[in-house]
């Protein structure tokens, strides 16, 4: 199988609850390879229109290239999906009624080894989704001093020897190249059932790319941006995400948010939107065989009110 080709995750049912129809106007936050894309481009044919976000230069120039056929029918922007609300309405996308988030990174960008996000392929610790910003995997880990990197390691890798892999690092580096790094911390950490760099590069990529604030604020111009009975879907692939996606819809869902021993609401919140699934949506057997990769993607979808 072609390692760089990305299979987008849970398409059927993505498309079944974002409901694209001819002439809709949709977003697609994380445009990857353009697979999800491509579906909602087929399905609100033959004048519907997609604005698509991707943070990853090389990413937009692949997919401009996969979907040329559809003309003015896709919109690209080389930015993060957090500047949604502004590029929406700059590009003439005034009632949108669906917004994709697809979360993490492609199987294009974690096969190519000049990217750095695979522990297992040699290349320069990088990690960046825009290589025109400043700070690299590499920067972070030889200048952050030890507690930052324990921080790092807890809380967006959920590390359990936070403390010693930082330890290592700080009396080891500077370390330049994936494998360096990963070689350190598998000579002296226990072996789990999965490698122990497998969460401090986790943890690396999403400090590196601020992708739990990332998220945050898109979910918050993803519902901006929705006319009423507009949806949202956001798939997560780790539990930090989806904590968050699940938080947040709760938030937004929920009448009211007084402590419930309080007999008379006093806070007057109103929902914004409507869950409209109740059950996190999983891959189905059939497809954690085809594609591996699907096997912790978590599916969540509301709908604006
Ligand atoms: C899992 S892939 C998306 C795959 C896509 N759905 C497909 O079918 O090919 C995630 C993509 O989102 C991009 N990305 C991550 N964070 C982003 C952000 N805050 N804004 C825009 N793009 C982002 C990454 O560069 C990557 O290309």
């Amino acid at each position: 199988m072609d390692q760089m080709k990305h299979i987008p995750v849970l398409y059927n049912e993505v498309l079944e609850l974002l409901q694209p129809r001819p002439g809709g106007q949709y977003i697609d936050g994380t445009l990857g390879g353009g697979g999800h894309t491509k579906g909602l481009l087929e399905a609100s044919a033959p004048d519907g229109r997609v604005l698509v976000f991707d943070r990853d230069a090389e990413a937009i120039e692949y997919a401009q290239k996969r979907l040329l056929t559809y003309g003015e029918r896709v919109v690209f922007v080389n930015a993060s999906y957090s500047t949604m609300s502004e590029m929406a309405a700059e590009n003439g996308f005034t009632s949108v009624e669906g917004v994709l988030l697809d979360l993490g990174l492609s199987s294009r960008q974690l096969a190519d080894a000049k990217r750095g996000f695979a522990f297992s392929l040699e290349g320069p610790l990088d990690m960046r989704f825009d290589t025109s910003t400043e700070n690299t995997a590499a920067e972070l880990i030889n200048t952050s001093n030890e507690a930052e990197l324990v921080e790092i390691f807890r809380r967006y890798g959920e590390v359990k020897q936070s403390s010693r892999i930082a330890r290592l690092i700080v009396a080891n580096r500077p370390f330049h190249s994936t494998t360096e790094l990963a070689e350190i911390i598998a000579q002296d950490v226990r072996r789990g059932r999965i490698h122990p760099a497998t969460q401090v590069f986790q943890a690396l990529r999403i400090a590196v790319n601020n992708e739990l604030a990332e998220l945050e604020r898109g979910i918050e111009a993803a519902v901006n941006v929705l006319e009423p009975g507009g949806r949202l879907a956001v798939i997560a692939f780790h539990s930090l995400e989806d904590r968050i996606v699940k938080n947040r819809f709760r938030e937004l869902s929920k009448e009211c948010v007084c402590p419930p021993e309080q007999p008379i609401c006093t806070c007057d919140a109103q929902p914004t939107v409507k869950r409209i699934t109740h059950r996190v949506v999983k891959a189905t057997d059939e497809e954690v065989t085809q594609n591996p990769r699907s096997r912790s993607a978590r599916l969540r979808v509301v709908e604006k009110l």
